[in-house]
């Protein structure tokens, strides 16, 4: 049985049940409009804890002024059938009011420097402080054993995983994979605002990804790679925010050198802006 919770004191009478059971607690934060990368991630975390809890909860501190919050996709009903098919047993959807009780104008901010600064976050300023504020608000609320995180959001997982490293707080955090359509785009919230035609350009990104992993691993220098990802994305018609070729802790590897190695995108199909990325490795 799914529980549906909007009150921090049901919320708490709850948890306190499972801990004096000697439960482990899972969390998977998530905006809502849920689709098959959330529940990959309900199916990661469950094979870590014995009680799954998936907050719902579109927060209005990480869009900026010009963004979506207002037409943000909530389909709160939807998830929760979805949530009931995973066997999810707690649905927490608490209101801004509990998630900010003194307003968001008076609630703490929180600050990573350096990696909330770059890439994403000199594109969306402030909106790793709204993600480290609320996610910070959501593991004292439900003080999970384990996390999940999607690594689609590459950035945004680095940034809570610093956050979580400095601040002490005692959970593992758990990073899901990419879940991809059949044609390589990567599952989002945000791809039902694309058209049927936009949908299938949208693949541009991540071959554009693979062509950048290709090049990299093949010897090409990484301005070179990311320039001529800019220009294969510009002639698919995209606009772009960048293409960037980073190591995972998001620094910029030195010339010649070997390791891990991100590919990030991120760009916009008429007004829809995707962000997706590839892993890989240089020998
Ligand atoms: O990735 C998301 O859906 C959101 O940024 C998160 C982590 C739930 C915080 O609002």
């Amino acid at each position: 049985m799914t529980e549906n919770i909007t009150e921090l004191s049901q919320l708490r009478r709850l948890l306190e049940v499972w801990r004096r059971d000697g439960l482990r607690v899972g969390l998977v934060p998530t905006m809502g409009n849920l689709h098959a990368g959330h529940f990959s991630l309900v199916r990661q975390i469950r094979e870590r804890v014995d009680r799954v809890v998936v907050s719902i909860f579109v927060n209005p501190t990480q869009f900026g002024a010009h963004e979506d919050f207002g037409c943000y996709p909530r389909t709160p009903e939807a998830d929760v059938a979805g949530l009931v098919q995973q066997g999810c047993e707690a649905a927490w959807m608490p209101s801004i009011e509990t998630m900010y009780p003194f307003g968001i104008e008076q609630a703490v901010r929180m600050h990573l420097p350096g990696i909330s600064d770059i890439l994403e976050g000199a594109l969306r300023p402030g909106h790793f402080d709204g993600v480290c504020s609320v996610v910070t608000r959501l593991l004292h609320q439900v003080r999970p054993d384990v996390a999940a995180f999607g690594r689609k959001d590459y950035q945004q997982l680095a940034v809570i995983r610093r956050m979580v490293d400095d601040m002490a707080i005692p959970v593992e955090i758990l990073a899901g994979d990419i879940v991809r359509e059949d044609n390589g785009l990567a599952m989002s919230s945000r791809n039902q605002y694309l058209s049927a035609e936009e949908r299938e350009r949208a693949t541009g990104i991540f071959h554009s990804l693979c062509g950048m992993r290709d090049a990299a691993m093949a010897g090409m220098d990484s301005t070179e790679v990311e320039s001529a990802a800019q220009r294969s994305l510009h002639h698919a018609g995209f606009g772009i925010d960048y293409a960037a070729l980073r190591k995972p802790d998001l620094t910029v590897p030195e010339a010649g050198e070997s390791g891990p190695r991100v590919a990030l995108i991120a760009a916009r199909l008429g007004n829809t802006r995707l962000i997706d990325n590839l892993e890989f490795s240089i020998c």
